[in-house]
C-alpha cells in the first residue's frame, strides 16, 4: 500500500492495525462530510482566485468535489478506513477524480486542524438551524393546546402540594417561555459560532497569500477568527450549543415528568392517545407513557454529553491536542437526541387530551383558595400574618369536619374573625381568584389571552 498518509515522508513503517483503529474517527466524521466537501470547494474557489493555484486546477478541484459530494449524498462514497478521517478520504478520492497532482495542491495553506474547526462550525449551522425549527414547532404546539384550555381551571402546586388555582394554558405556556428561551441560546450561539477558522492552518497561520474573508464570504459566514491559536484550539462553540441542549432536554425532561405523572390513575389529568404509549407483555390492563419516560431518561445522557467535553477540555494545552477529536461523539449523540427530543414531543403534545373536570375537583378538594381569603381580610385592614393564621384554623376545621372551602357561609367565617365582609365568600370561587390576578405576567383571562398573541406574533 502507498504510504497515502498526510504526513508521509517522515514515516518508514506502517500504522500498526490496533493504532490505525484507535485514532480513527472516521464514523463521527461521517456526520461532517458534507460540510469537509463544502469547506473544501470554498477553499479550492478561493486559491484559483488568489493565483495561488491556476484557475484550470481549482475549477477541476471544484468539479471532482462536486462529484464527491454527489457521491456522499447517493451513499456510495467509498470510505476507506486505512486514511484515518473524512478530510483524508476525501482528499485520497479526489486524487482517484482528478489525479495526485492537482488533488495534492488543495490542501495549500490549510492544516487538518483548521479545515475541522470549520466543519465543525458548518455542522453547528446545519443541526442548530433544524433544532431551532423544532423548537418552534413544539412552542406552536404548546400554543395550540393553551388556547384549547384557556378556561380549563387546575391548582397550580408549590411542594407537589396544590397551591393557588391557574388556568391550564398558564401553565402550559409556562413550558413555552423555557423552549423560547432555549431558542434565544440557539441563536446566541450561532452568532459567535458562525465565522470562518480557516486560515489558522496548524496554529500558526499560513505564509500563503491566501484571502480568509473570501472564503468565509463563500461560506456564508459572518466574518473570520482573530487568533490562529485560539481558532484551533477552542470548542466554545460547542460547549454553548450543548449547554443549551443539555438545559432545553432539562425543560423536556421537567415536562415529560409531569406528563408521566399527570397519567397515573392517581392523577388521571390527562390521557395520551394510543400512538405515544405502549402495552406490557405481562399485565394487560397497562398503557405506558414511554415516550415521555424516554425523553426524561435522555436528558441524563445529554448532560453526559456536556460534561464529557467540558473534562476533555478542561487541561488542555495551547493549541491543538488529539483529545480534540473527542469533541465529536458527545456533541452528535447531545444535538441528535435533542432534535429527537423535541420532535416527538411535538408531535405527542396533540395528542394529549386533559380532563377538566379531575383537574377542577382537584381544586375544590384542595383548599386553594385559602390565600384568597386572607388577602380578603388583609383587604378589611387585618395584618397579613394574622389574617394567615386566622384562615390557617378556618382550613383545620375544615379538614376535622371533611368540608371545603365552598362548604362554609359568611356566619361560619365570622366565628373566626369579625372582619369577614358581606362578599367574603365571593373570595372562595376559583375563577374569580384567577381574574382578581390581572397583572403583567398573571393567570387572568385577559392576560393569558394577551400571552398567547404575544407568543403567536412572535413566531410568525
Ligand atoms: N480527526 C481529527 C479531529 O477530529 C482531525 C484533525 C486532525 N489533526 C491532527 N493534527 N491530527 O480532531
Amino acid at each position: 500500500m502507498s504510504n497515502a498518509k498526510p504526513w508521509g515522508g517522515r514515516f518508514e513503517g506502517p500504522t500498526d492495525a490496533v493504532v490505525e483503529a484507535f485514532t480513527s474517527s472516521i464514523e463521527d466524521d461521517k456526520n461532517i462530510a458534507l460540510e469537509d466537501v463544502e469547506g473544501s470547494i470554498a477553499h479550492a474557489t478561493m486559491l484559483g482566485e488568489a493565483g495561488i493555484v491556476s484557475a484550470s486546477d481549482a475549477a477541476q478541484m471544484v468539479a471532482g468535489l462536486e462529484t464527491i459530494r454527489g457521491e456522499l449524498e447517493a451513499g456510495t462514497f467509498p470510505w476507506d478506513e486505512t486514511f484515518e478521517d473524512v478530510h483524508m478520504n476525501v482528499e485520497r478520492r479526489l486524487a482517484t477524480h482528478v489525479g495526485e497532482e492537482i488533488a495534492g495542491r488543495l490542501h495549500t495553506g490549510r492544516a487538518r486542524n483548521d479545515q475541522v474547526a470549520l466543519d465543525s462550525r458548518l455542522y453547528l449551522r446545519r443541526t442548530l438551524t433544524a433544532i431551532e425549527a423544532a423548537l418552534v414547532a413544539i412552542e406552536k404546539a404548546l400554543i395550540d393546546q393553551a388556547k384549547k384550555n384557556v378556561d380549563t381551571l387546575l391548582p397550580g402546586y408549590t411542594h407537589m402540594q396544590r397551591g393557588q388555582p391557574v388556568r391550564l394554558a398558564h401553565h402550559l405556556l409556562a413550558y413555552r417561555e423555557m423552549f423560547a428561551r432555549d431558542r434565544g441560546r440557539v441563536r446566541d450561539t450561532l452568532k459567535r459560532a458562525l465565522v470562518s477558522p480557516l486560515g489558522s492552518g496548524a496554529l500558526a497561520g499560513t505564509p500563503h497569500p491566501i484571502r480568509r474573508e473570501r472564503v468565509a464570504e463563500l461560506l456564508g459566514l459572518a466574518g473570520v477568527t482573530p487568533n490562529s491559536m485560539d481558532a484551533v484550539a477552542d470548542r466554545d462553540a460547542f460547549l454553548e450549543a450543548m449547554s443549551a441542549s443539555a438545559i432545553s432536554m432539562v425543560h423536556l425532561s421537567r415536562f415529560s415528568e409531569e406528563i408521566v405523572l399527570w397519567a397515573t390513575a392517581e392523577f388521571s389529568f390527562v390521557k395520551i392517545s394510543d400512538a405515544f404509549t405502549t402495552g406490557s407483555s405481562m399485565m394487560p390492563q397497562k398503557k405506558n407513557p414511554d415516550v415521555a419516560e424516554l425523553v426524561r431518561g435522555k436528558c441524563g445522557r445529554v448532560i453526559g454529553d456536556l460534561v464529557a467535553l467540558l473534562v476533555t477540555m478542561k487541561a488542555l494545552p495551547m493549541t491543538y491536542n488529539r483529545d480534540l477529536q473527542e469533541d465529536k461523539p458527545p456533541l452528535y449523540s447531545s444535538l441528535s437526541t435533542w432534535r429527537a427530543s423535541l420532535e416527538v414531543t411535538a408531535r405527542m403534545l396533540p395528542a394529549i387530551t386533559f380532563d377538566a373536570a379531575r383537574m377542577r375537583a382537584a381544586l375544590v378538594e384542595g383548599f386553594v383558595t385559602a390565600t384568597e381569603l386572607a388577602d380578603h381580610l388583609v383587604q378589611n385592614g387585618v395584618p397579613f400574618r394574622e389574617a394567615h393564621g386566622v384562615v390557617g384554623r378556618i382550613v383545620a376545621h375544615c379538614v376535622a369536619e371533611s368540608k371545603t372551602l365552598e362548604d362554609l357561609d359568611l356566619p361560619a367565617l365570622r366565628t373566626f374573625h369579625p372582619s369577614f365582609a358581606d362578599d367574603a365568600m365571593e373570595w372562595v370561587d376559583v375563577e374569580v381568584a384567577i381574574e382578581r390576578r390581572d397583572l403583567p405576567g398573571g393567570p387572568a383571562k385577559k392576560r393569558v389571552l394577551e400571552a398567547i398573541a404575544a407568543a403567536e406574533a412572535e413566531l410568525a
